[in-house]
């Protein structure tokens, strides 16, 4: 049997259908963001990144960065063990108290990534459960999705933000049965929100738990920078909401904050909260003065939202087509995988803009973009250059034939 040729082909698929990664190498350096250094075939040359999910430029805060080197020098480089086998350090107990604060919740539990605080959670909350039906809005992200079918329960999926189709599901079970509904508040491809006060009402109604994914607002909307929810005043009707340290608070981690019970029971079954080294306490004693600092500090949300708006302006006076929904997030639409890849490589190469093309599977085919994010620090002569860079871009492609893909 030849194995090799097995993956060659499934990696020539990607290759014919435009939708292989290519990984950009880039350097960043403290004091430069969003500058940053490109490195192909052992040449650097300077970029502006716009396609950072560090939206609020804080893994370069200078009091972010002190902490990090002082809790690095007094309490070295790793945690030593998963929480259970002595790895369990009072940074992390501190992190977790923070967070359950940030949310008005009881408790507040860390895994390693945002990624697995979602799989690992959804998996163990549904086989707790076990006798339960999970409603999942179709737009979710990939680590719910793995969550839901990880647990092997029955699955309704909704339409996105559709409550009318929701609700259509739901009352086709009796009110006794265990429901739980999963959702997000910031869709990070098109930018868009979770429907969250109509969602609460239909899980009151059919009596459903509720799970809030906010891994890209947490940091950026609230007063405190606790998301959406705290923005809407919903916290407290939310039973379970999940979170990022490696987005805007600049560091690296994932976390849901619930009640008491829930956070218990997943502390004590989920495995990949279990067996898995702990988070280094620098990195938790790190994220806690990040999100202790964001809790004060209105200015880095001001400028995004600025910058936002600028961008915006900008794209719709060269009438370039993007999604707007309000958010951070600014998806300029392609619509083609080849031409899409085409026009980030222009972008690059002749202009030394960095926007990473977005192509199926993220999102759905024919919907390809370039995900821009633009950041306190970009400046609007910046923003300038980038339209006219894209405006040229687009023009230089207009009139190539693309091949459609099913
Ligand atoms: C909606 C959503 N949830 C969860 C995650 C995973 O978070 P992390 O990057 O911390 O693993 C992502 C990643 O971008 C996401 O978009």
């Amino acid at each position: 049997m030849n194995y090799s040729e097995t993956f060659k082909e499934s990696i020539n698929k990607l290759k014919f259908e435009g939708r292989y990664r290519h990984f950009k190498e880039i350097e960043r350096r403290v004091g430069l963001h969003p500058k940053a250094s490109l490195r192909v075939n052992s040449i650097n040359s300077d970029i502006i990144v716009w396609c950072s999910n560090d939206y609020l430029g804080m893994s370069q805060n200078n009091l972010i960065i002190n902490s990090m080197v002082n809790a690095v020098k007094n309490m070295g480089t790793s945690s030593g063990g998963t929480r259970n086998i002595s790895g369990n350090s009072s940074a992390i107990v501190d992190l977790e108290k923070e967070l359950a604060v940030l949310h008005g919740k009881e408790k507040a539990i860390v895994f390693s990534s945002g990624y697995v605080a979602n799989e690992s959670s959804i998996s163990t909350l549904l086989r707790i459960l076990n006798d339960v039906v999970v409603f999942s809005d179709e737009k979710n992200h990939a680590s719910i999705i793995n969550g839901i079918k990880k647990s092997n329960v029955t699955k309704e999926i909704f339409r996105h933000n559709d409550l009318n189709h929701l609700e259509n599901l739901i009352k086709n079970y009796p009110i006794e049965k265990h429901k739980v509904i999963i959702f997000e508040s910031v869709y990070s491809m098109d930018g868009d929100f979770g429907d969250i006060e109509n969602i609460v009402n239909i899980a009151k109604k059919y009596n459903a738990l509720t799970y809030l994914d906010e891994v890209h607002a947490v940091g950026m909307y609230g007063n405190t920078g606790a998301g959406i929810a705290e923005m809407m005043n919903l916290q407290n009707s939310i039973d379970i909401i999940q979170g990022t340290l490696g987005k805007a608070y600049g560091t690296m981690g994932g976390y849901i904050s619930s009640s008491q019970e829930i956070c218990d029971a997943i502390r004590s079954y989920a495995s990949g909260f279990i067996f898995t080294t702990a988070l280094p306490p620098a990195l938790a004693k790190t994220a806690t003065e990040s999100i202790k600092y964001l809790k004060k500090s209105n200015y880095e949300r001001i400028l995004q939202k600025q910058k936002t708006i600028t961008l915006k302006k900008y794209l719709s006076k060269e009438n370039i087509n993007y999604l707007d929904h309000n958010s951070h997030i600014v998806p300029v639409m392609v619509n083609n995988p080849i031409r899409c890849s085409e026009i980030s490589n222009i972008l690059i190469n002749d202009f030394g803009h960095y926007i990473q093309p977005i192509n199926y599977p993220t999102v759905p085919k024919g919907t390809e973009r370039l995900r821009i994010t633009p950041g306190p620090l970009h400046t609007d002569k910046m923003i300038s250059d980038l339209t006219i860079a894209l405006k040229h871009a687009f023009n230089k492609t207009d009139n190539i034939v693309y091949k459609k893909y099913a």
